[in-house]
């Protein structure tokens, strides 16, 4: 039977998240977590993902590639990843992502980036409402970017090599927060567009901020884009523990990462703190120091191949 195995990074959101689903930049990077997921040809027309029953990003994404391309073999799916689900890593746009170019290897066509956008992006659908494509993009090109609905992902330079990631445990629907913000934004839409432009300024100074790296200034805007957050109803009460705890600790700034609700937090902080904040943290919460700018989707060697 033939089979391919691909790979791709989580991510996190620096900056922008939720207000990018409305038109807003927002900077990302991929982080050094990888989902794979190995697919095989399969007897019969069937495509299913060991373990798992119902829609799932691995099968739609793989679903999609097939009808698209008259594949008329069944295909067999299993997924290993590295990355904690449905806390904000975008956990289902890198297995999406992975299962896209495993079919695509599969059936023997080289890994078209629009096409693996296009398929990941209707696997992403199961777990969003109405994805803005972040997620996706940064699963594809890796790197660290800024993404905007109008003129996708642009890799910049980044100095930020790592940083914090705690798990508050809690985990949470993309989908139930963006409706949520949707709302927010219907109800008051002059505040809202109010922080629409801040979060686009935030964005704008960060870039700078990021490059050099200059932590304090970071810290700061970060800071600042927590509270837009907490404004649109996204935090929790996890997460604003898990932040006043980091900055008691001598963060230079911290904020929810990805969708909110629970999910993940992220800090930055010099090393010597970071590894205080970790220590202390970890009492309770998974903390990661997650590696920044990550590579790609790729495709894996399978066993005993040369
Ligand atoms: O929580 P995640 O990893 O699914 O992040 C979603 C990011 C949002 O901006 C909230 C939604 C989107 O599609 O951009």
């Amino acid at each position: 039977m033939r089979a391919a195995t691909a790979s791709a990074p989580g991510k996190i959101i620096l900056f922008g998240e939720h207000f990018v689903v409305h038109g807003n930049p927002a900077i990302a990077s991929a982080i050094n977590l990888r989902a794979s997921v190995e697919v095989v040809e399969a007897e019969g027309g069937v495509i299913s993902l060991e373990g798992f029953i119902g829609d799932n990003p691995a099968s739609s994404a793989a679903s999609y590639l097939v009808k698209k391309l008259g594949y008329n073999r069944g295909l067999r799916l299993r997924i290993s990843s590295q990355i904690p689900q449905s806390v904000g890593l975008g956990s289902s746009a890198a297995i999406a992502v992975a299962s896209a170019a495993a079919t695509l290897q599969l059936i023997g066509r080289k890994l078209d980036h629009r096409l693996l956008l296009e398929a990941a992006h209707e696997g992403e659908k199961v777990a969003h409402y109405t994805p803005s494509g972040i997620d996706t993009s940064i699963a594809v090109f890796g790197g660290a970017g800024v993404y905007t609905r109008s003129e996708g992902y642009k890799k910049i330079d980044m100095g930020l090599e790592e940083l914090l990631v705690i798990n508050t445990g809690r985990p949470r629907r993309t989908g139930d927060l963006v409706r949520k913000v949707r709302e927010f934004g219907e109800n008051n839409p002059g505040k809202f567009g109010e922080i629409l432009d801040e979060a686009a300024g935030i964005v704008d100074e960060a870039l700078r901020a990021l490059r050099e790296p200059d932590l304090e200034i970071i810290g700061r805007l970060m800071n600042r884009n927590q509270e837009l957050l907490r404004m649109v109803g996204v935090s929790s009460e996890e997460i604003e523990e898990v932040i006043g705890e980091c900055l008691r600790l001598g963060a230079c700034g911290a904020k929810l990462t990805g969708a909110g609700g629970g999910g993940c937090v992220i800090a930055v902080a010099d090393r010597d703190q970071m590894d205080k904040i970790s220590r202390k943290l970890c009492e309770r919460c998974q903390v990661m120091r997650v590696g920044l700018m990550a590579e790609g989707v790729r495709i894996e060697p399978r066993p005993g191949s040369p």
